[in-house]
């Protein structure tokens, strides 16, 4: 019996007939998609240092329940087991992320062979199992050595993660094609030097919009120095993007919006699409950029392709005495929610892809996250049934195919997340994975989203084979 097969009736029935699959095309990327520290564990074996992460899990109240990374899903030791998962949801793509710390534990300076060893054996391991690796550069887990010589508002910060990439694509590049430089930038520079909600933790403004220059030059150099590694490589970038609306129709409210589009989105896709910082966000931070001539038109690079992370949209109101970009989000009474208590809406994935296509001209996109966290409970059979979790997986496909039908460039959709896992500040507590952790066992139980998945998965496949 195939893990689709094994759905309830009712359920899988009505599935694959709400999605428009003859909408995706041929060779599209069905992906899981995970990152280094939220699953890898073993953060002092083979010579990884410590990352900005391992800093920040120490500080007290950072992170609910005080939980680290320490040992996450000990994937650094199961990666097998997690191989044969993929595989068991018809997935043909994974997208991964490469500890800096663990393959260059100085930040820069030599590298450490047994970390390369371990992600030279995972993609042989993908590539076996049919899985194209998509590997991801910097999903937030800063060298600490680095954070302590001024981390990301230092422009050697930009420089040292371009040699890093260089290191990678040397080794990888043989058998790895697709590569992104930065996981969400936004969160980086915006929660991490603004908020003080992630690493490093800080809440100084000049710091986050220096910050935020310097992962987009870092962007920039370190596009350059795959594509010298590794001349056959398809390079983009990871936004997270929001739909932005106003929450009235008056005028500090519209804008706010525009504030807030600013901020989240326009900030982090102008420069990669050669457009520069949008001129209005620049007032609105009122700090000098640490600009020299040529950088622009390294961030600027032509793409191969862009990723999209897609969770939640935003309605906005002004908020002249908050932070930048003054403008805050609401909470709109009975708006479906996750349990993160983001506002469900599939249309805000259909609108942001086809505002890449339209707006920027995206030549190919990749969701390259999408998923949501509910509480789920182990049945006493042990199996996991989450039927929220099922029901945003299916409408956000349905979405991902109407943006297709209407001619966007969609190659991919990459589910966030293959396991459950290390939710950052909310510790294990948020689970967002199609397969269930128990994290005092390291027991792996697909739940019955993950079979969902699989079951849309292997719909796509028959229809294309017919
Ligand atoms: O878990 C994170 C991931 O690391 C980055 N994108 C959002 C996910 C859910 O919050």
């Amino acid at each position: 019996m195939t893990l689709s097969e094994s759905l309830p009736v009712t359920e899988r029935a009505a599935d694959p007939a709400n999605i428009d699959l003859a909408a995706f095309p041929h060779g599209f990327a069905w992906g899981t998609a995970t990152s280094a520290y939220q699953i890898e564990g073993a953060v002092a074996e083979d010579g990884r240092a410590p990352s900005i992460w391992d800093t920040f899990t120490r500080v007290p109240g950072a992170i609910d329940g005080g939980h680290t990374g320490d040992t996450a899903c000990d994937h650094y030791h199961r990666w097998r087991e997690d191989i044969a998962l993929m595989r068991q949801l018809g997935t043909n793509a994974y997208r991964l992320s490469v500890a800096w710390p663990r393959v260059l534990p100085g930040g820069d300076g030599p590298a450490n062979a047994k970390g390369l060893d371990f992600y030279d054996r995972l993609t042989d391991g993908l590539l076996a199992a049919g899985i194209e690796p998509s590997v991801t550069l910097y999903h937030w887990d800063l060298p600490q050595v680095l954070q302590v010589r001024g981390g990301w508002p230092e422009r050697t910060t930009a420089e040292h993660f371009a040699a890093y990439a260089a290191l990678v694509a040397e080794r990888l590049g043989d058998r790895v094609t697709q590569w992104a430089t930065l996981n969400e930038p936004l969160c980086s520079a915006w929660i991490g030097h603004l908020e003080g909600r992630m690493a490093p933790g800080w809440t100084d403004l000049t710091a986050a919009v220096r910050a935020s220059y310097h992962l987009l030059l870092g962007h920039g150099l370190a596009t350059q120095a795959i594509r010298a590694a590794a001349p056959g490589a398809r390079i983009g970038i990871v936004n997270n993007l929001s739909t932005v609306e106003p929450a009235t129709g008056g005028e500090a409210d519209r804008a706010a919006a525009r504030r807030m589009d600013g901020h989240v989105n326009r900030w982090w896709l102008d420069p990669v699409h050669g457009r520069g910082f949008p001129a209005d966000m620049r007032e609105v931070y009122g700090v000098d950029l640490p600009e020299r001539p040529g950088d622009l038109a390294a961030i600027g690079a032509p793409l191969d392709w862009t990723g999209l992370n897609y969770y939640f949209p935003q309605v906005v109101t002004a908020d002249p005495a908050g932070p930048a970009p003054f403008a805050r989000q609401i909470d709109r009474p009975g708006v479906p929610r996750t349990g993160m208590d983001w506002e469900v809406d599939a249309g805000g994935l259909e609108a942001l892809i086809m505002r890449l296509t339209e707006e920027y001209g995206a030549r190919r996109i990749h969701i390259t996250e999408n998923g949501s966290s509910y509480p789920d409970t182990v049945a006493p059979d042990g199996s996991v049934h989450d039927p929220e979790r099922t029901a945003y997986l299916t409408a956000h496909l349905a979405a991902c195919a109407r943006a297709a039908r209407r001619g966007a460039p969609l190659a991919g959709y990459y589910a966030w997340s293959l396991l459950d896992n290390f939710e950052w500040a909310y510790g294990y507590d948020k689970r967002f994975g199609l397969v269930h952790v128990d994290y005092a066992t390291q027991r792996r139980t697909v739940k019955s989203s993950g079979r969902r998945y699989a079951e849309i998965i292997a719909a796509h496949r028959s229809h294309r084979s017919r």
